[in-house]
């Protein structure tokens, strides 16, 4: 997708409120058709951007245009070519689901056969057929959110722009909203720009991620190249108290490549880590550390996000990954 023409462009976009810099002069592109993730813990300034992307607030300083159009001059042409989902839902709960569908094309000024038309595909490529004449007040977590990215389609946008589409739902439902969200992607060709802070949702559905933290963009890419930039397998090891010492030894030796804290672990980045573990336990008896755990791991996006930024992305990811890894556990 080396040559496909760019479909938003951001030039050292930021934003500020009162003294907190929420957005700091992020730039990026976004290529036609593609599915691009703005990944970053709570805070980091993610849901600012969309709404200046998205026009529905003005940039301190900085550029962008979006399907063409310039975000400070043409926020007309730029609405009309947009389809947002926001993280709070904004369903009209006693309507049915054709009726807010309905309500939305009437308000984009689609006629009524073609809203007819344009509704039965929408609801037919969200599976939602036999649920559409049913309150809305009655649906699930999961239908409704399906719902409000068919409501972002009507009108057939070139840009669809979710902000955390899963947040709050459940692991099986946020799967299905994957799968809902590449078949659109594919079947509608509409690019997807979508924020979230779940790892494994823009590992498995953005073709290229930028990280987000503090309002800058501290890396991008494609998952891929940023998991084989790290160069190597993740050691973990958790010491009681004594991480910062540890550190400091093993930073001095040439097969580590990488160091980095995030609470009470210490992360080494070497190659071929499990022949690593034996030297890194001896060191540590040399200088009395006890060490509580070591465990292995092939990076994943997560360990790229603490390189950059020296802390995890969230605390239930902290909390998930000790469960992927392959433990081995030490003997005191
Ligand atoms: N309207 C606002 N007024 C003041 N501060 C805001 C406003 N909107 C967002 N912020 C602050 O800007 C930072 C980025 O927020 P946000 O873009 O919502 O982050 P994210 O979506 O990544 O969680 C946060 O510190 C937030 O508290
Ligand atoms: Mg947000």
């Amino acid at each position: 997708m080396k040559d496909d023409p760019k479909i938003i462009t951001v030039k050292a976009l930021s934003r500020s409120f009162g003294t907190l810099k929420a957005v700091d002069s992020i730039s990026f592109d976004v290529k036609e058709g593609e599915i691009f993730g703005l990944l970053g813990p709570n805070g980091a300034g993610k849901t600012t951007t969309i709404k200046m992307l998205t026009t529905l607030l003005k940039p301190s300083s900085g550029t962008a245009s979006v399907a063409g159009f310039d975000i400070s001059k043409e926020q007309n042409s730029i609405r009309k070519s947009i389809g947002i989902v926001f993280q709070d839902p904004s369903l009209d709960e006693e309507l049915t689901g054709r009726e807010n569908l309905e309500f939305h094309a009437i308000l984009y000024n689609i006629g009524k056969e073609e809203r007819a038309k344009r509704i039965g595909e929408v609801l037919k490529l969200i599976e939602l057929e036999d649920k559409a004449d049913i309150l809305v007040k009655n649906y699930s977590g999961g239908m409704k959110r399906r719902l409000e990215i068919g409501r972002g389609l009507i009108h057939e946008p070139k840009v669809l722009f979710l902000d955390e589409p899963t947040l709050g739902l459940d692991a099986q439902t946020r799967r299905h909203i994957w799968d809902y969200i590449r078949k659109l992607n594919e079947l509608k060709n509409v690019t997807v720009i979508l924020t979230t802070h779940y790892i494994e949702e823009a590992d498995y559905l953005a073709g290229r991620v930028a990280f987000i933290d503090h309002g800058r963009i501290v890396a991008l890419g494609t998952p891929i190249a940023l998991k084989n930039k790290m160069g190597g397998d993740v050691v973990s090891v958790r010491t009681i108290n004594s991480a910062d010492a540890l550190e400091m030894y093993l930073k001095a030796l040439k097969w580590v490549k990488a160091t980095a804290r995030h609470d009470e672990y210490l992360d080494l980045t070497v190659e071929e880590g499990e022949k690593k573990i034996p030297d890194i336990v001896k060191l540590a008896e040399k200088h009395k550390i006890a060490v509580e755990s070591i465990s292995l791991h092939k990076p994943s996006l997560e360990d790229v996000f603490i390189h950059y930024t020296g802390k995890g992305i969230r605390e239930e990811a902290a909390e998930g990954w000790k469960g992927r890894m392959r433990a081995v556990h030490m003997r005191r």
